[in-house]
């Protein structure tokens, strides 16, 4: 399974967000769902190997968590607004426990630890200046960690490095989230992972 976790800092948790304005008033859900659709999308397919984590830390009521499960997915679209309406039901039910919303979505209230303890069981920080991918062991079952267009903060950083988190980079110039999943994607597909 291949995992990643995108850290949305001012993704809005309001389920009536507009779908019209996902790279403004929604706090870059574009960013977000970008990211999803490179890890989940293949040309005529989805990559059903894949799990996508959102964690949503934006107004009203953060941190809510929404979960992409490929294997399950069904009503998953290449459009980026179709995919935010399913975001948008994820955050209707509030519950600590995960609620499936729709086949292979997934909504729950997480703190960023706790994100990282659903995905796991171990953790590749995605980072500029990190070791470069070309020579880096990457672990078997890893989640990827990435944020969004805001640096993810100290504390984030820290509780991945107390989970022994790899530090890997991706070249030497900074990329967009889904530009950075793309390229893993490529070099997973690479290695046969
Ligand atoms: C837009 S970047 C983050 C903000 C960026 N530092 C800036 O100055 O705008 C989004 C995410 O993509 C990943 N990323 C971007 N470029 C990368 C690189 N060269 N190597 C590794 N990860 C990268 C990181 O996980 C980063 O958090």
């Amino acid at each position: 399974m291949r995992r990643f976790f995108v850290v949305g800092h001012r993704a809005s948790t309001d389920p009536r967000f507009s779908l019209d304005d996902l790279a403004g008033g929604a706090g870059r859900m574009d960013i977000l769902l970008n990211a999803a659709n490179a890890a989940l999308l293949l040309a005529h397919d989805l990559r059903r190997d894949v799990e996508v984590g959102l964690l949503l830390l934006g107004p009203p009521t953060p941190p809510r968590f929404v979960r992409l499960v490929g294997f399950r997915l069904k009503s998953y679209q290449p459009d980026i607004r179709s995919n935010a309406a399913l975001i948008r039901r994820a955050l209707v039910d509030v519950s600590r426990v995960e609620a499936e919303s729709s086949p292979g979505v997934y909504g729950s209230i997480a703190t960023f630890a706790e994100a990282l303890d659903r995905l796991g069981p171990t953790f590749v920080l995605l980072k500029e200046g990190g070791k470069d991918i070309r020579v880096a062991s990457l672990p078997a079952d890893a989640t990827f960690v990435l944020s969004d267009n805001q640096e993810l903060l100290a504390e984030e950083e820290r509780l991945l490095t107390d989970r022994g988190a790899l530090v890997v980079g991706l070249g030497p110039v900074a990329l967009h989230t889904d530009h950075a999943i793309a390229l893993v994607q490529n070099e997973l597909d690479r290695r046969g992972a």
